[in-house]
């Protein structure tokens, strides 16, 4: 698909209207790592879908008339304006207003009544705010599926419904467009998986029972705001010395992933996400200006991991992301014996013992209240 096909012909959004979406988070087992303009991904990624972890919207549409504490914003061709309100947990959040207007920005031509409405949106996360868990990708995909939903486009919500969300995700935050379906999300063009697209995630689902229920410990090491954003963190993937090498390994290591995902070979899997959470803070160790975002507590977990995993024989494996917190990934069936661990070796490594147990989720949904 080409970005002008989401140009819609027809929309018929309805003031007054409501849309009220959850989407999810989600853990990326190849990451995206470096971005062209528009939002367009260096090398493609592949993710669970996770199913506590998520952001809830609600958006109103209303009567575009001087509405107090909204943003009213120029677009950038300086002929229409946005006009909005935010709340996040109850509370008016102006500092979020940049990010949504630019947003609104990125997805004007897609959705065009987005000038001539005010947007009332409120929203909230299930997981606890300064964990250190990236919200961005819940947040723009909740926030992409009400706007789309009030569009008035798309009366059935199919793939058609999905595929549009998750395009315009991609335009608020790369990750965001792996955040709309499950079990699984890959995204980006590469040469092993057909209709894979660089500008919408899709759902992938060629996968053996087994990780149809995999489970997500995400270990807080570290709640502090990170020293180096994940925006600064791509750009700085432009000019690396490795980036070439690192981008066609992803492309090789998601046609790896894929066969492994299929046959349930837990061993290769395991291989190939650890050597792309390592893979990602090379980058990062690599850079220029050069950074780290691991803590002394990530790299006690991780020998704490491989030692486990070498005394049980459990198929225990962990991955990062851009930050210092550990997932640990790993079969339901073990459940009880690394909870154990976790309780036992792992959450003195946590910031105030806090993890949180997640698991593979199957996407977004409307909420009914
Ligand atoms: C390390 O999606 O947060 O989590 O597109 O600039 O919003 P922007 O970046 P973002 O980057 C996520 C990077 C990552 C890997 C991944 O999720 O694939």
């Amino acid at each position: 698909m080409e970005a002008a096909s989401y140009i819609p012909k027809n929309q018929n959004p309805k003031l007054g209207e409501t849309a009220f979406w959850q989407a999810p988070s989600n853990i990326a087992l190849v990451k995206y790592w470096g971005k062209y303009e528009p939002q367009i991904p260096a090398n493609p990624s592949l993710s669970f879908t996770l199913s506590h972890c998520k952001t809830k919207t609600k958006v109103t549409l209303q009567e575009k008339a001087p509405h107090l504490g909204s943003q009213v914003a120029e677009s950038q061709n300086g002929t229409s304006e946005f006009s909005f309100d935010f709340k996040f947990e109850g509370t008016a959040k102006p500092d979020f207003h940049p990010k949504i207007k630019a947003f609104f920005n990125r997805v004007h031509s897609y959705l065009p009544f987005l000038s001539e409405y005010h947007f009332s949106i409120e929203s909230e996360n299930s997981f606890p705010h300064s964990s250190g868990i990236a919200s961005s990708a819940s947040a723009m995909a909740a926030l992409s599926l009400c706007l789309l939903d009030l569009s008035g486009e798309f009366p059935e919500k199919g793939d058609s419904f999905y595929g549009k969300a998750s395009f315009l995700a991609r335009l608020g935050s790369g990750s965001a467009s792996r955040s709309i379906q499950g079990p699984l999300m890959q995204w980006g063009n590469t040469p092993s998986i057909e209709a894979s697209s660089d500008i919408t995630a899709l759902k992938y689902e060629e996968i053996h029972e087994v990780f149809r229920s995999y489970q997500d410990s995400i270990l807080l090491v570290d709640k502090g705001a990170k020293v180096v954003s994940s925006t600064v963190g791509h750009g700085l993937m432009e000019n690396h010395p490795y980036a070439a090498a690192r981008f066609a390994q992803a492309h090789s290591q998601i046609a790896l992933l894929a066969k492994a995902l299929k046959s349930g070979d837990l061993p290769s899997f395991i291989h190939i996400v650890e050597q792309e959470a390592l893979t990602l803070h090379a980058m990062m160790l690599s850079s220029s200006p050069y950074f780290i975002l691991m803590k002394p507590h990530t790299l006690s977990i991780i020998e704490k991991v491989w030692a486990f995993r070498k005394e049980t024989s459990v198929p225990l494996c962990f991955t990062l992301d851009a930050g210092a917190n550990v997932h640990l990934l790993y079969p339901e069936q073990q459940r009880e014996v690394v909870v154990q661990f976790i309780e036992n070796e792992l959450v003195a490594h946590c910031e105030n013992e806090q993890y949180i147990c997640d698991s593979v989720g199957t996407g977004s949904s409307p909420v009914f209240e």
